[in-house]
């Protein structure tokens, strides 16, 4: 298998075909994600939320995605890694912008980069994609946002707002975005979208008819569970499992049932 490249996202639009995304954060989980063969692996900025358990993801640094997307990108063989540019490593100027996104390229082995906002960032967008730096835009509800927004709600519920949606769509996607992630919007809008554009959508709490899918991988193996969206279908319960598991070894230690002779050098 070889890498799943920008192209392949376009070819899996053309051919009909879903795209497969979903987070990580380090090399063990980088791995499974791997192995399983999804198409591409978001090193999110929700790391600040379900790794260092912060309240939001504004304070996650720049050094900070980039130490996580070297252990991701350590652990990949196929998919496209893509690192998530955080608070304020671009909305103060496109210089930032550029610089910062070169970073996750060039220390951290990323092949693309996302970034949140539509026509306020498409100066950024352009600037990046002429530095060669293949870029995913993020409208709809824009975590980064949480302040303005007033919390975490769906977004273009309104004609007026569903209508920006659109226009910002084709913003970010004659910007010159590869793709465009669009988070907890109605399923119609998300469908519009998609027919709209010619670049691939990646969708979170936006419905079935986005070109792709991408979840919180926290989410999906249920490691976390301070607040669930309505959007996330939890796969597994690792954290029960997790709980069995250190139990059980605790209370062999306890008891002295661990270590046996089969765990012990003679
Ligand atoms: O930071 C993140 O994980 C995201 C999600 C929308 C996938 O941006």
């Amino acid at each position: 298998m070889t890498k799943f490249t920008i192209q392949d996202f376009l070819k899996k639009k053309t051919e009909r075909k879903k795209i497969t995304m979903i987070t990580a954060y380090d090399y063990p989980f980088a791995r499974i994600v791997d192995e399983v063969g999804v198409d591409a692996i978001l090193v999110g900025d929700s790391l600040g939320m379900v790794v260092q358990g912060l309240e939001n993801t504004l304070p996650v640094t720049m050094d900070e995605m980039i130490y996580h997307t070297k252990m991701v990108t350590r652990a990949v063989q196929n998919a496209m890694v893509i690192g998530d540019m955080p608070f304020m490593s671009y909305q103060a100027g496109i210089e930032d912008a550029v610089r910062n996104a070169g970073r996750f390229l060039k220390e951290a082995g990323a092949s693309a980069v996302k970034l949140e906002g539509g026509m306020e960032v498409a100066e950024h967008i352009r600037a990046m994609t002429r530095s060669d730096i293949p870029v995913m835009a993020h409208i709809g509800l824009t975590p980064q946002s949480i302040h303005r927004m007033g919390g975490y709600k769906v977004q273009g519920k309104t004609d007026e707002s569903a209508k920006r949606l659109i226009e910002e769509a084709s913003i970010v996607e004659d910007a010159g975005a590869f793709s465009v992630l669009l988070e907890a919007i109605p399923m119609e809008l998300a469908k519009k979208i998609t027919e709209t554009l010619t670049i691939p959508t990646i969708g979170i709490g936006a419905g079935p008819y986005c070109d792709g899918q991408v979840l919180v991988l926290h989410d999906v193996i249920g490691l976390f569970e301070r607040f669930v969206p309505k959007f996330v279908k939890k796969y597994a319960n690792l954290k029960e499992e997790a709980l069995k598991a250190i139990k059980k070894y605790k209370d062999e230690v306890e008891n002295g049932m661990f270590p046996s002779e089969e765990h012990s050098f003679k």
